[in-house]
């Protein structure tokens, strides 16, 4: 039996994604953010980090972006999506992805880690994901790229903002109707990276 689409937007996205054929409820996340800030384009050239079951891909490549995904899981093929199999805090990731030789316009994270149910471990794993996803992105995002990425609030998130705000002209926290009412999860945008020139080799 299908639940009420009335009180829980939970429900309300699952069966809206389902009806959509979105492979997440998620989509809906990056939709609503892009709708506002503009982080996607068509042409531009996304990169998703933990990108399984494929959602985010899926909005990014209707969008008219060429994507390549990445996530530990198997993602089911998605035309016009390149996925790469392996985890973002592992060197032979990035090189995988280095071998593409493409700079990115928008790199986008919804990587989360296993969730243990308690809010403080949580968080902090959280926060480190958020850092792999960043230290991961900005060997490929262009200058003037655009950054999104998950993390659950808690004690260490204004610290996490600290380091990563003064990469980007525009930053913000952000938190999209889609987004479960009792979730901590919040998204950083960063829009203009501000890209450290390359040494010479
Ligand atoms: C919430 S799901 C992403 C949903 C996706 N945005 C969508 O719309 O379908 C989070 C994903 O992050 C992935 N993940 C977690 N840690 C990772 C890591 N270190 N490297 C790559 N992927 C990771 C998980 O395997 C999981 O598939």
């Amino acid at each position: 039996m299908k639940p009420r689409r009335t009180k829980d937007r939970q429900d309300y996205y699952y069966w809206k994604a389902k009806e959509k054929g979105y492979r997440s409820r998620a989509a809906f996340k990056l939709l609503q953010i892009n709708k506002k800030f503009n982080l996607i384009k068509p042409g531009y050239k996304v990169l998703d980090l933990g990108a399984s079951p494929g959602g985010w891909s899926q909005v990014a490549a209707e969008l008219g972006a060429e994507v390549v995904a990445i996530d530990l899981n198997p993602m089911p093929p998605i035309e016009g999506v390149i996925f790469i199999k392996g985890d973002i805090t592992q060197k032979s990731t990035l090189e995988a992805v280095k071998e593409l030789g493409v700079d990115f316009d928008a790199v986008i994270s919804d990587a989360s880690p296993k969730l243990t149910g308690k809010w403080t471990i949580d968080h902090l794993i959280s926060i480190d994901l958020a850092k792999a996803s960043f230290n991961f992105a900005k060997n490929f995002l262009r200058h003037g790229g655009n950054f999104l990425v998950k993390v659950f609030q808690g004690e260490e998130i204004e610290a996490f903002y600290k380091d990563i705000a003064p990469n980007f002209r525009f930053k913000k926290f952000h938190s999209p109707q889609a987004s479960r009412k009792r979730s901590a999860e919040v998204y950083f945008i960063g829009k203009g990276f501000k890209r450290k020139p390359r040494k010479e080799k």
